[in-house]
């Protein structure tokens, strides 16, 4: 099984993919947890590159894009698919949607774009992604509070507004997959609300 876990900044998906991982390891499953962008070496590497607010120049829209897909490729050669032929459950912070969400309803990208990236280097997507949602204020507060921000955490609050609204659209055009969580409430209730989506979908 592929979970992956999506939100703006600060929502708690940290929290709940801990909680989520031990949870499956007392159920004796076998577990790996892991991160996009990054989760292997190099995928890493290119995230301390997308996340690093130290740049002699800007980073484009076209290259922020593709630097994702270039980690994503990566991961998902080297860690996602070897994970899922041997059997594990993944839980990947973050995956494609984060791309439709920051790329194209944040940045502006079209969404053609995305989908010839998909169509040409996606070969397996999460079968639930639970989207932790949250007023973007509130999760704003979370994420300057753990220190210095950044290149994403610094965007303006318009920018977090059109990719909540992107993950809103993503989860109306997919509510099977994509479970929404009301991630305003405290973690005992949001790891609540995701153990009883999961239990939905296995019934
Ligand atoms: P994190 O804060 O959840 O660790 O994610 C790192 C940042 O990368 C976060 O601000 C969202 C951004 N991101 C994208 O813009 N596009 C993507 O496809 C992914 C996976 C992450």
């Amino acid at each position: 099984m592929f979970i992956s876990f999506e939100g703006t900044e600060g929502v708690g998906k940290t929290t709940l993919i801990t909680q989520l991982y031990e949870h499956f390891l007392q159920q004796g499953l076998d577990v790996v947890l892991t991160r996009e962008p990054g989760g292997t070496p190099l995928a890493e590497q290119i995230r301390g590159l997308l996340l690093s607010v130290e740049h002699q120049e800007p980073i484009s829209n076209d290259t922020e894009l593709l630097l994702m897909y270039a980690a994503r490729a990566q991961h998902l050669q080297n860690f996602i698919l070897p994970a899922l032929s041997a059997g594990k459950v993944v839980l990947c912070d973050r995956f494609i949607d984060a791309s439709f969400a920051y790329q194209c309803a944040g940045r502006g990208l079209s969404r053609d774009k995305l989908q010839m990236l998909n169509q040409h280097f996606v070969s397996h997507r999460p079968e639930i992604t639970f989207w932790l949602d949250a007023p973007i204020e509130l999760g704003m507060a979370r994420a300057r509070a753990r220190g210095e921000l950044d290149r994403f955490e610094q965007e303006k609050m318009e920018f977090f507004a059109r990719v909540r609204a992107g993950y809103a659209e993503i989860h109306q055009q997919e509510p099977e997959r994509m479970k929404r969580l009301d991630a305003s409430q405290n973690a005992a209730q949001v790891f609540a609300q995701a153990l009883s989506q999961l239990a939905l979908a296995r019934s």
